[in-house]
């Protein structure tokens, strides 16, 4: 029976407004035609705000592993020293695609739900003998809703061996943080439709400075659909080398075009508040945090049910009872935390309704009054923030 609306809160992919359901419902146009050279025109130089880009931004029709492959193959040789960060799922994937590629792989292990200290990193890649030539990095760990401090890592890299390339995984939080490539010393940038970014899946982009750019030309490795300077050559075109995701590529401009009139800032800060107040209204319902404040990403929370039953409980009756879907742990946090996504088409009351329903549900299964609790810390949160 139907009652409650459906409610997507995973963290990508996540909802998609109607103004680019409906850019991306237009009449189909040939890619090799001047109508879709001048919606690629847009799209690759539109992306440049929420990727802090001075470049215009590559646009790969494949989902966002093929950017963090893309980054891997385009700018190491096999038998170069790399460093990858691993800090939960997403980090063991840019391992296994590290494993595929390069013969000098150093991983610098992070506990799961907590972000790295930049001196550590740095003592760990001190210790290796011979001089590295990449670090890759998640922005946000999406399986631990930790985000982190890739400027101070950035800048601290780029002060002990400015030759070095800095990888940054930015698939579940581009376009909800504040970034600059040139200011945090990235080179390499990259991101998937599905999540902030409010697209459907099936697209993923690449972001790079000009020393990047050269390494593309230069570097040994083979690659062919992912070749990047093919992509680049295309790019210079106003095309792409092989067929794109037309209506994708319709999405991103009138998303670039949404951002613009909401102000990238105002972006940010709303998903800022709706973070500070997620997290507020789960601490007043005795749910406790994954992550510290401190490393909170604006984008996913982990929270931490008493045990296994409470877990399976709180997600089957969100789903079941009020239609609303949530994440569960990846990977070692599989049946330990559960995630909620609040990124991209997202607004502060968008999450009351799974507010309420965790006081619900929880008050049925704890027998314990919750009702009223979490609202009202959220609330309190928004009432300040807006
Ligand atoms: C941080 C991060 N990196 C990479 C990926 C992989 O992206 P995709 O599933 O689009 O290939 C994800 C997907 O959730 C992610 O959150």
């Amino acid at each position: 029976m139907y009652t409650h609306h459906f409610l997507l809160l995973t963290p990508g992919p996540t909802p998609v407004p109607q103004e680019i359901q409906n850019a991306m419902n237009t009449p189909m146009v040939g890619h090799r035609s001047k109508a879709f050279e001048k919606v690629a025109k847009k799209a690759f130089s539109g992306l440049k705000t929420v990727f802090g880009s001075s470049n215009e931004v590559i646009i790969l029709t494949s989902s966002g592993t093929s950017a963090l492959e893309a980054s891997m193959r385009n700018l190491i040789n096999p038998d170069d020293h790399i460093v990858v960060i691993v800090s939960g799922a997403f980090g063991a994937r840019f391992q296994q695609i590290a494993e595929a590629y390069s013969h000098n792989l150093h991983v610098f292990h992070v506990e799961w739900g907590e972000a790295f200290e930049t001196e550590a990193v740095l003592n760990f890649i001190q210790s290796i003998e011979h001089p590295i030539s990449a670090v890759f990095t998640q922005y946000c760990e999406t399986s631990t809703s930790v985000l982190h401090p890739v400027a101070e890592l950035g800048q601290a890299l780029k002060q002990i061996n400015p030759e070095l390339f800095y990888i940054v995984d930015g698939v579940s939080c581009i376009g909800a943080v504040d970034v600059n490539m040139d200011r945090d010393k990235i080179d390499v940038l990259v991101a998937g439709s599905q999540k902030a970014m409010m697209l459907p899946p099936g697209l993923a982009f690449v972001a790079y400075n000009d020393r990047a750019k050269n390494q593309f030309s230069e570097v040994e490795s083979p690659s062919f659909y992912l070749n990047l300077t093919k992509h680049l050559k295309s790019l210079e075109a106003d095309t792409t080398p092989y067929t794109p995701n037309v209506p994708g590529f319709q999405g991103v401009v009138q998303y670039c075009q949404m951002v613009e009139n909401e102000g990238f800032e105002h972006v940010i800060q709303r998903h800022d508040f709706i973070r500070n107040a997620v997290r507020n209204a789960l601490k007043a319902l005795s749910l406790n945090l994954l992550v510290t404040d401190e490393a909170a990403s604006p984008t996913v929370t982990a929270f931490v049910p008493r045990d296994a039953d409470e877990l399976t409980y709180i997600k089957s009756q969100l789903s079941e009872k009020f239609n609303i879907t949530i994440a569960g742990g990846q990977g070692k946090l599989k049946g330990h935390i559960l995630r909620v996504g609040h990124m991209g088409f997202i607004s502060p009351f968008d999450l009351l309704p799974f507010i309420a329903s965790l006081e619900m549900i929880l008050s049925a299964y704890r027998q314990e009054d919750y009702i009223g609790k979490g609202t009202k810390a959220f609330l309190e949160v928004i009432n300040n923030e807006l």
